[in-house]
């Protein structure tokens, strides 16, 4: 197989089998520079050289489940415990509305205080103080019902990745409670009810190999998310998985690239995480394909508590300074913050 020939072919058709999606993987070393090039010719196409803000809220480090990988997971003992209260959440919208940020995303862990009623009425105030904005929801696993009323409410996103679409996988990823199964049908209701919906993986995550990555890929190919997140995989020390290595942000951005040329107008964020393990891990992402960025709007007393992974960059996009510096770094590359909700193209 040449990966020339698969890159252009996915680039004109948006799908390819699933050893071809292998293959690349396995070849991404060779493969990255002309996927990068292709992505952002298609990226360019739909965005031009725009890049969507988001002020990323972290409403509650609660959560019920116990995710192996997960800094916030229940059993974890010596993570502090604390949640914003609906006035603390509508502050943070107030601060990023006046920096620019047109769209809120509200993530949490999955924290039972946040019920239907609680986050409903959060999310119609922001819409009813900010018509114009979008709010995006990423608190986990819900019944359709519940993510009905909170589109109801005014909700417009929901980001909630997959983490693996590999039964055996996923399986190593969280407790026998947690059913990937359950996951897939959350991401069908939530599409279903109407939201712009979100899934993705962490890279590098322990177990993962190259055939359940050529799998997400497949999986990202048909279900067609409106969003997807890709990160690497970073150890958090309370975890059982601490001793694993970081993901690659090699491979994060090459992945980062074939995901545009799946979905070219697909809105894809370059994580945290990524500018985590990586000095301009960021900047690097979007030169990969990306047109997304989620600097933090969280209280800085709170920030260092929301700690999925360690190391996480502590960016100070909240005041009109560390914004400013944003501005300039992703104006260094090439490329321009807009004020926008940055709906889907
Ligand atoms: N490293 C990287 N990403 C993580 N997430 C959770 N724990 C980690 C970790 N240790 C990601 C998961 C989750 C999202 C909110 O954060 O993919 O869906």
């Amino acid at each position: 197989m040449d990966y020339r020939k698969l890159i252009d072919r996915l680039s004109e058709m948006h799908s390819l089998e699933l050893n071809e999606y292998l293959f690349l993987i396995e070849n991404h070393k060779e493969a990255s520079d002309y996927a990068r090039e292709k992505a952002v010719e298609a990226r360019k196409k739909h965005y031009s050289n725009t890049v969507f803000i988001r002020g990323l809220i972290e409403i509650s480090n609660h959560c019920k489940n116990d995710c192996y990988y997960c800094g916030i997971r229940k059993s974890n003992t010596q993570c502090t415990r604390y949640r914003l209260s609906k006035e603390e959440i509508l502050e943070c919208a107030r601060v990023g509305y006046k920096l620019g940020f047109r769209t809120f995303v509200l993530q949490g862990g999955e924290d039972y205080r946040f019920n239907d009623d609680a986050l409903c009425d959060i999310v119609s105030s922001i819409k009813k103080e900010f018509p114009r904005c979008a709010v995006t929801l990423s608190v986990g696993e819900r019944s359709f019902e519940s993510y009905k009323r909170l589109y109801d409410a005014g909700a417009d996103r929901y980001l909630l990745r997959h983490e693996t679409i590999d039964n055996e996988h996923y399986r190593k990823l969280h407790p026998k409670e947690m059913l990937l199964s359950n996951r897939i049908e959350c991401l069908e209701n939530l599409k279903k009810i109407g939201f712009q919906v979100g899934c993705g993986i962490m890279v590098g995550s322990p177990y993962q190999t190259s055939e359940t990555i050529a799998k997400d890929l497949k999986f990202i190919e048909t279900f067609q998310p409106d969003m997807c997140g890709i990160g690497p995989f970073i150890p958090h020390k309370d975890t059982q998985f601490k001793d694993f290595p970081s993901g690659s942000a090699d491979l994060t951005c090459f992945l980062l690239s074939i995901v545009r040329l799946i979905k070219p107008n697909i809105l894809l964020p370059s994580t945290t995480a990524l500018g985590s393990i990586e000095e301009s891990g960021r900047e690097r992402g979007i030169l990969s394909g990306a047109n997304v960025i989620m600097p933090n709007l969280s209280p800085e007393s709170t920030r260092s508590l929301y700690e999925l992974y360690n190391n996480k960059l502590h960016t100070g996009c909240e005041s009109a300074q560390g914004l400013r510096e944003l501005k300039k770094k992703i104006e260094s590359i090439g490329y321009k913050i807009v004020v926008n909700r940055g709906d889907v193209k």
